[in-house]
């Protein structure tokens, strides 16, 4: 399904000339207007950049054949068959985008209070894994590594008397890893939140001949109400007791995202994440600059749907603010962005080339 956004807003971008009617010389010598007279003179001096090597694109994939469910709080992404996620993933190869993410929304009766199905090699991400890198074996493909989208509780690991265990999570987690690399993943993404789970992946990986796996560890990963709409379209927001605080991060707090990302390389991680993107620019700044790892930002898909619901309701340019924002990851030091206008932007960078 293709995007719309809202109505386009006319700017006018001329350069002018002073008139005797301005108000009168101020006799500056220095004027940085002079390098934004024109767009050649822009893009002359411009510091960033973004190309469509720096997207990730996520799909959310489900049971069915030939299937395409509207997600209604993420305006033009859907709930895809596996089929029609081969599909998608044709089409990031056709706009050149290095790499997708996949996320299940599994069947409300395969859900547990185990996430049992996160380990079955048969379950939808193993099995979109597989025919995605059938047929388009030159594609990145990331998978996600956490088990709220298969417990019944919406949590990310295991509850024991209302508390989510660190260890026993991890012990699973390592087993869905390896059930996605046996499918075929090329990222392994964790984005449980769980102590020591990167390094425990890495020897799981690692032991059973994965050794050129990737790991891109969710490493700075927020408590956010910005995931809304992500739990809508992997059918978690319901069904999930309490909230995420006892293992993602507390937004008040950047010192601590460094140590979370300085574990994580220790671990093992060949590309650390912060997520969500927007709010959190200050931390891919100091992320970017503290480790110079190759850094990347998730923008999630309340970052997606605020963009998208202001653009229906003509309230901002949709497609000018998805750019802006793209950018500002870069700025911020960001080397790549999974974000859910991949396929827009690729479109738009394309045009423009
Ligand atoms: C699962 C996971 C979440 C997201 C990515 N992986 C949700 C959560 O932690 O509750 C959010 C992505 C988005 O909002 O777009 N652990």
């Amino acid at each position: 399904m293709a995007i719309k956004f809202g109505r386009p807003i006319e700017m006018r971008d001329t350069p002018r000339r002073e008139t005797a009617l301005s108000a009168p010389s101020l006799d500056l010598v220095v004027r940085p207007r002079r390098n934004r007279k024109a767009e050649w003179a822009r893009r002359m001096v411009r510091e960033n950049v973004l190309t469509t090597d720096d997207l990730i694109w996520p799909l959310f994939v489900a049971d069915g054949h030939d299937k395409r469910t509207p997600v209604v709080s993420m305006p033009g992404v859907d709930r895809l068959s596996v089929d029609q996620a081969v599909r998608e993933a044709e089409r990031a190869v056709k706009l050149n985008i290095p790499c997708i993410a996949l996320f299940p929304y599994t069947d409300p009766g395969l859900r547990d209070e185990r996430g049992s199905e996160a380990v079955n090699p048969d379950n939808l991400v193993c099995q979109s894994v597989r025919a995605i890198k059938k047929e388009f074996p030159e594609l990145g493909v990331l998978c996600d590594v956490a088990l709220d989208p298969f417990t019944s509780h919406g949590h990310d690991g295991l509850i024991e008397d209302g508390k989510i265990l660190n260890d026993a999570t991890v012990t699973v987690l390592v087993r869905q890893a390896l059930v996605q690399a046996e499918a075929g993943c090329d990222i392994i993404a964790p984005s449980d939140m769980m102590d020591g789970r990167v390094g425990a992946i890495r020897e799981g990986l690692d032991a059973a001949g994965f050794l050129d796996v990737q790991i891109m560890s969710y490493a700075a990963k927020y408590a956010s109400a910005f995931y809304g709409p992500f739990r809508d379209a992997v059918g978690s927001a319901k069904t999930l007791t309490g909230d995420k605080r006892t293992y993602q991060m507390d937004n008040a707090n950047s010192d601590e995202a460094l140590r979370e990302v300085e574990l994580d390389i220790a671990e093992g991680a060949d590309m650390v994440m912060v997520k969500p993107g927007m709010p959190y620019l200050d931390i891919v700044r100091r992320v970017k600059d503290t480790f110079g790892m190759p850094t990347f930002v998730y923008q999630v898909s309340g970052e997606y749907a605020m963009i998208m619901a202001a653009s229906h309701n003509n309230w901002i340019d949709g497609e000018r603010a998805m750019m802006e924002s793209l950018l500002a990851f870069k700025r911020a030091g960001a080397n790549g962005i999974l974000t859910y206008f991949a396929p827009h932007a690729a479109e738009k960078l394309k045009n423009e080339s």
